[in-house]
């Protein structure tokens, strides 16, 4: 692909337009909230949900009927005037660049909400084309409403040909905040043989050699997501974007979703998605550090106070890399503390 020039890369796209962030604000967003924003009795819970999560999103796109979508678009803006979200941060996912209401959205919502709006997500991306594309009109909707602060693309992988260009996705813009994996597109765009949202499946797995004189042989489910979430990992911590899991749609299932959020935790993932009230306490509980966790890594960082050299903890060598990796314990630790719940 060809790249701008590094001194064009930082330009503002409009005349009158804020200036692109060079490094991305530091937020916690352990959790996104997603709500319907056409439904009354939703919106009149956004102001005490918003203080409960990290991140609230009005959502625009899959699951909102078609013939709800304007009053979608409406509700959030009406509750977005109406709210103080505070610490929280306020996103919405609007519908595909190809729909008949993406283009609506995305003026509508900068005309009214734009200075209070932190992150568009958006859907089926498949290359830096579409980020590209959002990423002008966004400036020069930025430049019309005078809005002083970059609204930031949250693209959502979830199409065969976004993972293979999921690298372009993730350097297209400096408006990148990151992006999260949508398993239930992805599944269908891949031609998957599941009919789920997320996790795993009981014949995905590897099977034990046989053994003489064992019957049984164990057979091990696998996480078919793997793949794909550490590509995604790759792509964006190599442009200093943020990765997500996506969606978790068996809401009878609380102990699969734990588990599948903190596969994506220990990888490298900062959140995922909370799609029922129940989902926030579990993203907030896996994406928080770990108290013991916290207590070692602070224990590294006193141990080797200017990241260099080789200490022994426990019986564990220490040296420059696990430094690295106690920042990233403590400095999480220190937003969790600073959030509050
Ligand atoms: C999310 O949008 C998904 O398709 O999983
Ligand atoms: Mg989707």
């Amino acid at each position: 692909m060809q790249n701008k020039t590094a001194r064009n890369f930082f330009k503002p796209l409009a005349v009158g337009a804020p200036e692109p962030y060079r490094e991305l604000p530091t937020t916690l967003e352990r959790m996104i909230h997603f709500f319907p924003p056409q439904v009354e009795k939703m919106r009149a819970k956004v102001p005490d949900i918003a203080k409960q999560v990290d991140v609230i999103l009005g959502n625009l796109e899959d699951a909102i009927p078609a013939d709800d979508k304007e009053q979608a678009r409406a509700g959030l803006i009406e509750v977005a005037q109406a709210t103080d979200f505070g610490n929280t941060g306020l996103w919405v996912r609007i519908n595909c660049l190809n729909s008949p209401w993406g283009l609506d959205d995305i003026t509508e919502l900068m005309a009214a909400i734009g200075s209070k709006l932190d992150v568009i997500m958006l859907p089926k991306v498949e290359g830096a084309w579409d980020i590209h594309y959002l990423d002008q009109l966004l400036a020069q909707l930025e430049a019309k409403h005078n809005i002083k602060k970059p609204v930031l693309i949250h693209a959502i992988l979830e199409t065969a040909e976004g993972v293979n260009n999921v690298q372009d996705i993730a350097a297209a813009s400096p408006r990148m905040h990151g992006m999260s994996l949508g398993p239930a597109d992805l599944a269908a765009s891949r031609g998957m043989k599941t009919t789920r949202v997320g996790g795993g499946h009981p014949f995905y797995g590897m099977l034990a050699d046989p053994e003489e004189g064992v019957s049984e042989r164990n057979f091990v489910q696998q996480d078919p997501w793997h793949y794909t979430l550490v590509k995604m990992v790759d792509a964006c911590m190599a442009c200093g974007i943020k990765p997500f899991y996506g969606p978790f749609g068996d809401f009878s299932d609380d102990e699969a979703c734990r588990a599948q959020f903190r596969n994506a935790f220990l990888l490298g993932c900062v959140g995922a998605w909370s799609l029922h009230p129940k989902q926030i306490a579990i993203a907030r509980e896996v994406f928080s550090p770990d108290p013991d966790e916290v207590a070692f890594a602070k224990r590294i960082i006193e141990g080797m106070p200017d990241g260099t050299g080789a200490v022994m903890i426990d019986g564990k060598m220490q040296d420059d890399a696990t430094w690295k990796q106690a920042k990233v314990i403590v400095d999480l630790a220190r937003l969790v503390e600073e959030k509050g719940v």
